[in-house]
C-alpha cells in the first residue's frame, strides 16, 4: 500500500517529475523504423509532451516538436525533404537538431545569416534491429544498450504496438508478477477456450533478484523443479520499463500519465537448413485491444494482460491495495524507483546507464531460450515442443496479425 503522494511519484511522467526525469535518462522504443516507409512523418505524444517523429529525405531520423517555432502549426501536415521538415504553413524548415534552417519569405527579403532564437525543441532518435528510440534527457545522450538479441541473425523479427489506456506503471508492474501466469494466462485462458476447471500446475515458490538491468523472477511450478531452468535462469524485469522474455521484449512507454504505448519486439530463428536468412525490414503493426461491442479482447496473450493493466484503472490507486508474498518483487522495484528518485535529487547518475560505447555493443541479459535463439532448431524439433510448435502455427501474443506479416513468416521458416 502507499500513501497517494508516493502512487503519484511513480506514475506522472511529465517534465520535472520525478518518475518523468528518471525515465528520461534512458532512451525509450517509440516506433518501428518501418512505420515511417509509406508515410515519413508521424505524430508522437510521449511522457506529456506532443512531438513529430520523421525521417527526411536522406535518411535522417528527427524528433522534435509537434508545434512549429514560427506561428506553431502542426509539423505532422508538413513534408520531408534532403534534410529536415518543412511546415506546410510558410514553409519553414527545421532539421533534426531543431535548427530552422530556412524561412523563405525572410530568406527572400531580408536575409539573415543566423536564424538563431528560432530553433525548436528536438531529441535524438536511433535505430536498432528495427526499432526506433528516443532520449528525451539531458545531454550528452548516455549509449544505446544493444541487447544481445537485438544482434542475433538468421531470425524474423516483428515489432507490435497497442495503445493502452492506463498509466505505464501498473503495465510494468505486470513485468514481474510471476503468478499471473497461472491464473490470468492458464485458468483464465482455459476458461475462455471452454474449459471449467482451475487445472493449471501451482506456484510453489518464488525468488526475485535484483541486477543491474533490472530484475529476475524465478519460479517452481508443480511439475517443476529447482533444476528447471524457469528457476536456475528465470525472467527479466527490465529496468526501467520493460520486460524481457528469452526471445521476446516488451516496454510501456509512457505517452502521458493515462496513457501507454505497448512496444513488442519478436524473435523467431529460422529452423536448421533455412539459413542464411537476411531480414531486410522488420515489420510494425498495432493491434486492437477492443473488438466491435466494445468489450476488451481477450483471445491472446498480451491481450489478456491488457485487460489487467487497465482494469486496474487510468491510474490504480495503490493507497487501496493488498501486498502478499507474491508481490515481493513489485515492492523490490518500487523500492528501487524511490531510492533512483533519492539519488536523482542528490544529483547522481541513475542505474543501468551504459557510458561505454563498447559496453553497449552486445549486452547479454538471462535468457532460457538462448540456443534456441543463436543454434536453431530443426523443423522436427519445434514440432517436439508445444510452444514452439503453436509459435510456428499462430501468432499468439496479440490480436490482428497483418495477412502479409503472416506470409513472411510462413516464407522466412519454410512452412509453405
Ligand atoms: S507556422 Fe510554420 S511556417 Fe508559419
Ligand atoms: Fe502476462
Amino acid at each position: 500500500m502507499l500513501t497517494p503522494a508516493r502512487n503519484d511519484m511513480l506514475t506522472r511522467v511529465g517534465p520535472g517529475t520525478p518518475m518523468g526525469e528518471l525515465l528520461r535518462r534512458y532512451w525509450q522504443p517509440i516506433a518501428g523504423a518501418s512505420e515511417l516507409d509509406k508515410t515519413p512523418i508521424k505524430d508522437v505524444r510521449l511522457m506529456g509532451e506532443d512531438l513529430v517523429l520523421y525521417r527526411d529525405r536522406g535518411g535522417r531520423y528527427g524528433l522534435i516538436d509537434r508545434h512549429c517555432p514560427h506561428r506553431r502549426a502542426d509539423m505532422a501536415y508538413g513534408w520531408v525533404e534532403e534534410k529536415g521538415i518543412r511546415c506546410s504553413y510558410h514553409g519553414w524548415l527545421m532539421d533534426e537538431t531543431g535548427a530552422c534552417l530556412e524561412q523563405p519569405y525572410e530568406d527572400t527579403t531580408n536575409p539573415k545569416p543566423s536564424k538563431a532564437g528560432c530553433e525548436t525543441k528536438a531529441y535524438p532518435v536511433k535505430e536498432c534491429a528495427g526499432l526506433l528510440f528516443a532520449y528525451l534527457g539531458p545531454l550528452p545522450a548516455p549509449e544505446l544498450p544493444v541487447w544481445e538479441p537485438f544482434t542475433w541473425r538468421n531470425g524474423f523479427r516483428e515489432i507490435v504496438l497497442a495503445d493502452v489506456p492506463c498509466n505505464f506503471f501498473q503495465c510494468q508492474e505486470n513485468s514481474i508478477d510471476p503468478v499471473h501466469f497461472e491464473w490470468m494466462h492458464d485458468n483464465w485462458g482455459a476458461r475462455l477456450r471452454g474449459g471449467d476447471a482451475n487445472g493449471a500446475p501451482k506456484h510453489l515458490k518464488l525468488k526475485f533478484e535484483a541486477f543491474e538491468h533490472g530484475f529476475i523472477y524465478k519460479r517452481v511450478r508443480e511439475g517443476q523443479s529447482e533444476q528447471d531452468r524457469y528457476w536456475t535462469v528465470g525472467r527479466v524485469a527490465l529496468w526501467p520499463n520493460g520486460f524481457y522474455l528469452g526471445s521476446h521484449f516488451e516496454w510501456r512507454v509512457p505517452v502521458d500519465d493515462e496513457n501507454t504505448l505497448s512496444v513488442a519486439w519478436f524473435f523467431v530463428r529460422v529452423p536448421k537448413g533455412r539459413e542464411p536468412y537476411v531480414q531486410n525490414r522488420v515489420p510494425t503493426w498495432r493491434s486492437p485491444i477492443r473488438d466491435d461491442t466494445g468489450r476488451w479482447i481477450t483471445s491472446h496473450v498480451i491481450n489478456q494482460d491488457i485487460v489487467a493493466w487497465v482494469g486496474q484503472g487510468r491510474i490504480a490507486d495503490r493507497t487501496k491495495e493488498h501486498l502478499r508474498s507474491s508481490d515481493i518483487g513489485i515492492t523490490m522495484m518500487r523500492n528501487r524507483f524511490f531510492e533512483e528518485f533519492e539519488a536523482m535529487a542528490a544529483g547522481k547518475e541513475p542505474g543501468g546507464i551504459i557510458r561505454s560505447a563498447n559496453a553497449a555493443q552486445c549486452i547479454a541479459l538471462p535468457n532460457m531460450a538462448r540456443e534456441i535463439n543463436t543454434e536453431g532448431l530443426t523443423l522436427a524439433e519445434f514440432d517436439k515442443d508445444p510452444i514452439l510448435r503453436q509459435r510456428l502455427k499462430e501468432f499468439r501474443h496479440h490480436v490482428g496479425q497483418p495477412a502479409e506479416v503472416r506470409r513472411e513468416f510462413v516464407e522466412a521458416m519454410g512452412l509453405a
